[in-house]
């Protein structure tokens, strides 16, 4: 087997070794921080949800205190306010295309609000206390595996205008929205969650985009390394070493006056071809005392 061979083969098991390890380790980390940071952004979403609500409460629904006298209008409306905006960002924005923004209710006001079997559980756990801030999860539905992030809905005084009961809310409102749902909350209860729902394909694609471009700058990294190594070895070793046996074979059959091997080097390689020439003389030299 020659040199560069030997060589070869032990780099390819090393580095495939490396390969195998690396993308193991590699891959698992990288879906666990895809899942990571799409759960960071949508947390950030549901804040952003909530901040339209507060600025809907805070600086549109007093601008609308004459108008709620004649007609409800939908837009002073925080619930309202929050879902249009994450439509909206939805519509615009590609990236944002498969993040589902839920304000899920167990009584609702409007019915399409109202949170159904999976929706309900995360509300009840808030409810029972599981979790003061955010709950995140998976499940599978059938177009998929979900994740979910999921924030509590606190009623506060100022929500019980509209929210307390059917004599107490805006009359505009109940023309609008009937008195079927949305009534009877407390101060304090939780009477809902913020819910973002995202595929959990997102998660995996990105994790993969980001894997193969990984595994494709070590594996030519490495390709380079090799073919490096490959040269060298070739420059300094086996293409000299290939020379000098050559020189050692023709003195070995008898040729005495091939020239020396021409070679400047100190190296290891350089003290061979010292030590070969030095050889050939002694050679020649006890055949030419054997001959007189
Ligand atoms: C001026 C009346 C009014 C006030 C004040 C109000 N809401 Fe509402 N709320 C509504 C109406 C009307 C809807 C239905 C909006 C729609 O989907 O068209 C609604 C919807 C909601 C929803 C979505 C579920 C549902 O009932 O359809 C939540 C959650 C909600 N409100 C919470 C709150 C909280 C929390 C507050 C206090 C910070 C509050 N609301 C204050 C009128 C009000």
């Amino acid at each position: 087997m020659k040199l560069l061979f030997k060589i070869n083969l032990v780099l390819l098991l090393l580095f495939a070794l490396g390969i195998a390890v690396t993308a193991r380790v590699s891959h698992q980390l990288l879906q666990n921080n895809a899942r990571d940071e799409m759960i960071e952004q949508a947390k950030l979403l549901i804040d952003s949800a909530l901040a339209v609500r507060s600025y809907t409460s805070t600086n549109i629904a007093p601008l609308l205190e004459t108008q709620i006298k004649y007609e409800f209008r939908p837009e002073m409306v925080s619930a309202y306010a929050a879902i249009s905006l994450l439509r909206n960002l939805r519509e615009a924005n590609p990236e944002y295309k498969q993040f589902l923004y839920r304000e899920a209710t167990l009584n609702p006001t409007n019915p399409a609000n109202r949170a159904v079997d999976w929706e309900s559980d995360i509300v009840q756990a808030f409810r029972n206390g599981v979790s003061q801030t955010s709950l995140v999860g998976e499940r599978d539905t059938p177009n998929g595996r979900m994740l979910y992030v999921a924030k509590p809905l606190k009623a506060g005084a100022a929500c019980l205008r509209c929210h307390d009961t059917v004599d107490v809310a805006p009359t505009t409102m109940i023309a609008k929205y009937g008195s079927a749902g949305g009534f009877g909350w407390k101060v304090g209860e939780i009477i809902g969650a913020q819910i973002i729902q995202i595929p959990d394909t997102l998660a995996r694609s990105r994790a993969d985009a980001a894997f193969r471009v990984f595994m494709g700058s070590l594996v030519g990294v490495l390709l380079a390394i090799m073919l490096t190594l490959n040269l060298l070895l070739w420059w300094m070793c086996v293409r000299p070493i290939t020379k000098l046996s050559a020189l050692a074979d023709r003195v070995s059959l008898g040729e005495t006056e091939v020239p020396d091997f021409a070679t400047s080097s100190r190296d290891e390689i350089g003290s061979l071809a010292q030590a070969l020439s030095r050889m050939r003389r002694s050679l020649v030299q006890a055949m030419q005392m054997l001959e007189t």
